[in-house]
């Protein structure tokens, strides 16, 4: 029900907030506290918008991973993942990062579940509470029954009844990580400023995700644990059968990426990055994050009508389509909306160079010939990959790299 008043306070809350975040970008919290914000960054409050979604945002994703626990009989379960019991040991087990504003929880709460105790922290416009994961967002289960509730059953068979909660992922439970300018003492106890956005989790070990409860005697497990950490197989929920992990690499300077003109599926012409180890993805950041999202479960109530996602063996896989995305699925909707500002925030994103990380410059040097010989050998055996440079004779169009005056 509608109360006008609270309405009222609520768009007059909305004003303030958005008014200080134009006054004053970093001056939200006093010097020294540790927010998700980092001091703000300085930035937009679009820039802001799209951080935000990076960090907090699961585009409705949460239902996928509750049917994942149902149809592995909680092989792949995130609510049995984020046990708080694990807390202490988290990023040595699994690889990833304990949210900074939680604590481990000391007893089992109402319903007999064991999740972190975390400080309420308001995002607006964003309705989830932190399952005690960095990417990992916990929401209350609408299908929840209190009087059917039994947490020894829903441990021994997640499918034979419905949790409280549910749990879904964002793009930063992969692509966040320590920041090499300012690593954590502790990697079990980060705080937000030892953390970096889009550095990509190189200690990320994702077969903890999908066999948590296998022994090494069962296939699954072995697929998943020959995974090594950094590194996620972005098609297996395309069921392609393919293994094919590759590193969460740095999203940084996007902005002066080249890009490449590229006739999309409507026929117009588009200059585009290209995004992704092969390429694949060059339809604009955009459109390839949206791509990502449902890769992470968005609209799964759509696509897992096309394909069966985790076996992949019951049918053929069936095109998605887009038009009856963005027509049935509210959550491709809302994410849709979302999009410009995650790209914007993108594009803030700057790396980090090892002559500012500690003692980083003691392996760096400023001896000319042991430089030249090092970009000899670069140009040799790496470049051909590694680089976006073409010989000066054969470059046909320069948007970025050596010469345009921007970094490459
Ligand atoms: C489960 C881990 C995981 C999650 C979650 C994840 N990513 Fe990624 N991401 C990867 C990996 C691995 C790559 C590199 C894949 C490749 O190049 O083949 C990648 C690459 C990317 C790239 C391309 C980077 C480049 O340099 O070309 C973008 C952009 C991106 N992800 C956006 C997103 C967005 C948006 C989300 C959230 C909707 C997201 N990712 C969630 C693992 C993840
Ligand atoms: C044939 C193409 C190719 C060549 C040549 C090549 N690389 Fe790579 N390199 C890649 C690919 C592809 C990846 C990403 C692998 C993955 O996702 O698992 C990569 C990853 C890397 C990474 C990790 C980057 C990250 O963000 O995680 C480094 C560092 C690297 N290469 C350095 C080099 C150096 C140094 C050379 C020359 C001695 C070289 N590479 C030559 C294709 C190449």
């Amino acid at each position: 029900m509608f109360d006008k008043g609270c309405v009222m306070k609520s768009v007059h809350a909305f004003w303030v907030a958005l008014a200080l975040s134009i006054v004053a970008p970093s001056q939200q919290y006093p010097p020294g506290t540790d927010t998700y914000e980092y001091g703000g960054q300085n930035l937009s409050p679009k820039e802001r918008e799209g951080r935000n979604t990076w960090y907090f945002w699961t585009g409705g994703g949460e239902k996928f991973w509750r049917q994942t626990a149902r149809i592995t009989h909680g092989v792949t379960d995130l609510l049995q993942y984020v046990d708080s019991r694990r807390r202490p040991m988290r990023f040595k087990l699994m690889g990833v990062l304990n949210d900074p504003d939680c604590t481990a929880a000391t007893e089992p709460d109402e319903f007999g579940l064991w999740m972190d105790n975390c400080k309420p922290v308001v995002i607006p416009g964003i309705p989830s509470e932190s399952s005690g994961i960095v990417g990992l967002r916990k929401f209350r289960n609408p299908l929840f029954d209190r009087f059917t509730w039994d947490a020894d059953k829903y441990v021994k068979d997640p499918a034979s009844v419905e949790p409280p909660y549910l749990i879904g992922m964002t793009c930063g439970f992969c692509h966040i990580g320590f920041d090499p300018l300012n690593p954590p003492s502790d990697p079990e106890n980060p705080r937000w400023s030892n953390l970096a956005p889009a550095i990509g989790n190189q200690y990320f070990d994702e077969g903890s995700l999908f066999g948590l409860k296998l022994t090494s005697k069962d296939f699954r497990w072995q697929v998943a644990n020959a995974q090594p950490a950094g590194t996620s197989d972005t098609s297996r929920f395309a069921t392609d059968n393919i293994f094919n992990p590759n590193a969460i690499n740095s999203v940084v300077h996007l902005a002066h990426r080249p890009s490449h003109p590229e006739k999309l599926a409507d026929g117009t012409i588009r200059e585009v990055h290209h995004i992704l180890k092969e390429g694949a993805d060059s339809i604009g950041t955009a459109g390839a994050s949206l791509r990502v999202y449902v890769n992470i479960g968005m609209c799964s109530d759509y696509w897992t009508t096309l394909h069966d996602p985790i076996y992949g063996t019951k049918r053929p896989q069936s095109p998605f389509r887009i038009e009856l995305a963005r027509k049935d699925c509210e959550d491709w909707r809302d994410t849709e909306a979302r999009m410009p500002a995650a790209e914007a925030f993108l594009l803030t994103v700057k790396p980090a160079l090892l002559k500012d990380a500690p003692g980083g410059s003691q392996y760096l040097t400023g001896d000319a010939e042991v430089l030249r010989r090092g970009a000899l050998a670069f140009a040799d055996r790496c470049a051909t990959c590694h680089s976006s440079s073409l010989p000066r004779r054969s470059r046909r169009r320069r948007h970025s790299g050596p010469g345009s005056g921007k970094p490459f």
